[in-house]
């Protein structure tokens, strides 16, 4: 059983896709241990424990400089002894010692297709604006293992999704959400609990 340990800035939908993927049955050989939250009022919290999930939050404002918050983020995830970390929409920077303590062994998942509407200051609704804004006919989601660089780690999984006309950036959001990552994120967790995605040369090998 894989120990995972979720953390999530908001809502919380794709948090809720894991947990529902689950209890389905097509995510298998995984155990969310703890939902990490730097935002105490994150819909996430609530969904966490719907579902019997441990929870707790650790926000950078709780701290008085970002040294201080990285040792308490690292304390918290090591106390549950995590075999994989999953960024599910958080939207702090992860303290570096932890990418390094956690080397792919930690994975993300981006609203776009990496290489493209990535990097600094592309996160959530920023995204779609920037896809929408340079008129992209196709948009998706990414699933990756995250390095010390921003959205710059070997990719597991993407999937594409269609840019429709007339659409605004919180209806692409949704289409992204519905078509691709609800189901990549869960499946791309599903195949690492089953052993089959091996990272070699910077590159993601999924074995058959
Ligand atoms: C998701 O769209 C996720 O891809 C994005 O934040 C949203 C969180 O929604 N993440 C990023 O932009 C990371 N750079 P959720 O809380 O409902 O899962």
């Amino acid at each position: 059983m894989l120990k995972i340990v979720v953390c999530v800035s908001g809502g919380g939908t794709n948090l809720q896709a894991i947990i529902d993927g689950v209890r389905e049955g097509s995510v298998t050989g995984i155990e969310i241990v703890r939902l990490i939250s730097n935002n105490k009022k994150a819909y996430a919290l609530e969904r966490a424990a719907q579902a019997g999930i441990d929870s707790i939050c650790v926000s950078p404002r709780d701290y008085t400089d970002r040294a201080q918050f990285n040792e308490a983020f690292v304390r918290e995830v090591d106390a549950v002894t995590p075999d994989l970390i999953v960024l599910a929409g958080f939207l702090v920077v992860i303290p570096p010692e932890l990418i390094r303590k956690y080397e792919n062994r930690i994975i993300n998942i981006h609203p776009s297709l990496i290489p493209s509407f990535c990097g600094t200051g592309y996160y959530g609704l920023k995204v779609h604006e920037a896809a929408l804004k340079r008129g992209v006919k196709v948009t998706g989601a990414t699933v990756h293992f995250v390095d010390e660089g921003t959205d710059t780690g070997p990719i597991i999984m993407q999937k594409a999704v269609n840019v429709m006309p007339g659409d605004t950036p919180e209806i692409l959001q949704r289409r992204v959400m519905e078509e691709a990552e609800w189901i990549i994120l869960p499946k791309s967790l599903n195949l690492i609990a089953q052993g089959k995605v091996k990272v070699s040369d910077g590159q993601v090998e999924i074995a058959e």
